[in-house]
């Protein structure tokens, strides 16, 4: 329950042989690829940010191994050491560190509080000038919340005026289930003032390694210059299947059935907290992505909790991972286990909790 990625049952392997069965490759696409990634996958992936709003040609565009890498190539190639990183908390930045290892200083800003994040960003950049602000808008790891779209126009306005870049980690927008998130911040940045970030670890399979930014050229060529010299591209083989699901209409097809599964098994997980987490955790029901953000009644969510529960077979993400003094959270993953797995985790989990309060 503690995994952030899809089930090897979620993951489309006979439909991606198929693919590399039926594929033609001319020698020149399994050569280096150039700087920005292979010119077809980021036509393709321009059509296709095309259908969330975004306008970005395919030379605004370079393909990663990943979304971290994207954070990684971000903080070699733009940050300098002890620049001061603002992300919105509890954050997936904590859980990895690609910032905190280069040498910069993070600051969390929390959406629960009494003063909305712009506020708290405005307080901050008068002390000491930021150099971004990260943020995971739909979907977020680990919380699972989603920026509505007044406050995404709220945060753009406030870092245009303070003239903060924006990060956007979109790697899980895709996964919606009853209606489309929001328009992600890129869509609605007229100023150039956000990166974006996309991934198909969360949708087609984390293995291929295959992601995006998008930008303006300038910083993209630059990120791209750094990627050329960290690794001379990433795998032609993968950037070519993903290049064929994209143009073929194969990925929007295998969305339609993944979200559909998402939500099943989102389901599944709820009916089991009712059964058994009534009165002893607080949960909002998942519009979308992989996660619950469980809040339990009593702060006891520490390495004590941990090691219970791995004797028990258990594997958690404690929401101190994502925000060193949270002793109240744990994130549950409901697309990795299998049903019989979830049933015995949040049992078994319920009655240890019961135990320790
Ligand atoms: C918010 C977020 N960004 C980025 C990543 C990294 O994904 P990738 O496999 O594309 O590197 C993850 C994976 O857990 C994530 O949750």
């Amino acid at each position: 329950m503690g995994t952030g990625e899809l089930s090897p049952a979620l993951l489309p392997t006979k439909q991606i042989e198929k693919t590399l069965r039926s594929t033609f490759f001319d020698a020149h696409s399994l050569g280096y690829s150039e700087p920005k990634g292979d010119k077809r996958l980021r036509q393709c992936i321009s059509v296709y940010l095309e259908t969330k709003g975004i306008n970005a040609s395919p030379s605004s565009l370079m393909v990663v191994s990943g979304g971290l890498q994207a954070l990684q190539l971000i903080s070699v190639g733009l940050l300098q050491k002890g620049s001061m990183i603002l992300h919105e908390s509890p954050s997936y930045l904590n859980s990895v560190h690609p910032f905190q290892s280069a040498g910069m200083h993070l600051v969390g800003l929390s959406k629960q509080g009494h003063e909305s994040i712009p506020t708290q960003m405005k307080r901050i950049n008068g002390r000491k000038k930021a150099s971004l602000f990260y943020t995971v808008p739909t979907f977020n790891n680990p919380t699972n919340t989603t920026w509505s779209k007044e406050e995404r126009l709220n945060l753009l306005s406030l870092c245009k005026k303070e003239q903060i870049p924006i990060i956007e980690d979109d790697v899980y927008s895709d996964l919606w289930f009853d209606s489309e998130p929001p328009p992600p911040l890129k869509s609605l940045d007229a100023d150039g003032l956000v990166l974006h970030i996309g991934s198909m670890s969360k949708t087609l399979s984390p293995g291929l390694r295959i992601g995006w930014i998008a930008g303006p050229i300038t910083v993209i060529e630059r990120l791209a210059d750094i990627k050329m010299q960290m690794d001379y591209g990433s795998s032609a083989l993968s950037q070519h299947l993903v290049a064929e699901w994209l143009a073929t209409g194969q990925y929007s097809k295998h969305l339609e059935w993944l979200r559909q599964e998402l939500m099943e098994r989102r389901d599944f997980t709820l009916t089991l907290l009712n059964q058994y987490f009534k009165g002893l955790a607080e949960w909002q029901i998942p519009q979308g992505g992989f996660y619950i953000w469980l809040k339990l009644c009593k702060p006891i969510v520490n390495p004590n909790l941990f090691k219970q529960a791995i004797k028990e077979n258990i594997l958690l993400n404690p929401g101190y991972i994502y925000e060193p003094n949270n002793h109240t959270h744990i994130r549950l993953s409901y697309s990795y286990a299998t049903e019989e797995q979830l049933a015995y985790g949040i049992q078994t989990l319920s009655k240890i909790i019961r135990r320790l309060v």
